[in-house]
């Protein structure tokens, strides 16, 4: 094998699509997937790949610190691309705890398992995966870019920022070699219907309220998952040591402009009337804290690095809405049990 890499969080939404890129694109590479299987997490993500030669599923805990020592013994690892996490900043509102455990204490046992295990560094890489949330909120005009100073505003976002400081402090302070990149908001196949895509495609298949947090007036800037994957797998291997990268579809939507255009779509898949679905929409009361806008310059990484994302959001909207009325059962599988738990809880106030 030219190569033995950990991906962490790899049954989740972005991390299992990496993975089943990485697998098809690297047959001499040994793939590693560490994840712990949280609500997030689901190795139905990953059927495809999962007889690969090439793959292996390590069911663990990146806060389990001798466990993750141990794993660093046993495997000898060229790189870590890490993306497990706490990723819905909704749940980092009512319980910041957990975001504090696994992606701040979570990444230094990653940190430390790497410095003490990696020797003299050589032919080596730590690649964390972040989020753009670091940079906080933008006014009407503005981009981004990876000079932008942290800002963090939600303990989600404090929690990432937090995580990618320590990155760099153990690049500064050890030596040891590393990469991360802040990407926007991604959508596609896989994401659990607790984020705003695919909790509205469930909800509208389910004729349930469209919870729009506020005015809707809140603008993200929304990326196919599958360029977020191809844009990390290119990093890993041609990105400067030490730097970072912004990953962004320079795709603006305001919210409710998105949702409309998702509910009109759903309505064209399902034969309904038009304007059926936006008659779910329901405004609630906004999510504390909200941040106005995000949006990303990533010319530095198409000038540097040469990518640029590949789909149109129209196009990227009906085929993700496709996906996830042609996977009904995969839906069904990940809304049962914990999920319905916490949208109850989560909605009964509003
Ligand atoms: P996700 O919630 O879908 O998946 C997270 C995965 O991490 C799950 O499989 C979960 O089981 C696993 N996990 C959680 N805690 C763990 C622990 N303690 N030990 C081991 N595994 C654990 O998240 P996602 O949307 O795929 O995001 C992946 C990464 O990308 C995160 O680091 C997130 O901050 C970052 N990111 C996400 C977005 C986005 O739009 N979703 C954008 C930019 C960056
Ligand atoms: P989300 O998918 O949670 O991603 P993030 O908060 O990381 O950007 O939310 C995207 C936007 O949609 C954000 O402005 C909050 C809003 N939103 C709603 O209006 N209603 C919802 O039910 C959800 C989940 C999000």
């Amino acid at each position: 094998m030219k190569q033995t890499i950990l991906i962490t969080g790899g049954a989740g939404f972005i991390g299992s699509c990496l993975v089943k890129l990485m697998v098809k694109n690297h047959p001499d590479y040994k793939i590693i997937n560490l994840d712990a299987l949280t609500y997030a997490g689901n190795l139905e993500n990953l059927t495809e790949i999962e007889n690969a030669p090439n793959y292996q599923f390590i069911k663990g805990d990146i806060n389990d610190r001798p466990f993750i020592d141990e794993l660093f013994k046993v495997h000898q690892f060229d790189g870590v691309i890490h993306l497990a996490a706490e990723s819905h900043v909704d749940r980092s509102i009512t319980n910041p705890l957990s975001f504090i455990m696994t992606n701040i204490v979570g990444t230094v046992n990653l940190l430390n398992a790497a410095r003490h295990n990696w020797g003299d560094f050589e032919g080596k890489r730590f690649y964390h995966v972040s989020t753009d949330e670091v940079y906080g909120s933008l006014g009407a005009t503005g981009l981004f870019t990876e000079e932008t100073s942290y800002d963090p505003r939600s303990p989600y976002s404090a929690s990432k920022a937090s995580s990618d400081h320590l990155v760099r402090a153990y690049h500064h302070t050890y030596g040891l070699p590393i990469v991360i990149s802040n990407c926007s908001n991604n959508y596609g196949p896989y994401q659990f219907p607790e984020k705003l895509l695919p909790l509205f495609i469930f909800n509208i298949k389910n004729e349930k309220p469209l919870p729009v947090y506020g005015d809707g007036k809140y603008t993200r800037d929304w990326l196919w998952v599958d360029d977020h994957a191809r844009a990390i797998d290119l990093i890993y291997h041609k990105g400067k040591d030490g730097d970072t990268y912004n990953i962004g579809g320079h795709n603006e939507w305001m919210n409710i402009d998105l949702i409309h255009l998702m509910c009109d779509t759903m309505d064209d898949l399902l034969g309904k009337e038009k304007g059926s679905s936006r008659k779910l929409i329901t405004f609630v009361k906004d999510r504390p804290g909200h941040d106005k806008r995000y949006a990303i310059d990533a010319s530095k990484l198409k000038d540097e690095l040469g990518w640029v994302p590949s789909l149109q959001m129209e196009e990227g909207i009906r085929k993700t809405a496709e996906w996830y009325l042609e996977n009904s059962e995969w839906l069904e599988n990940v809304t049962t049990g914990n999920y319905q738990k916490y949208y109850e809880k989560q909605y009964a106030d509003r």
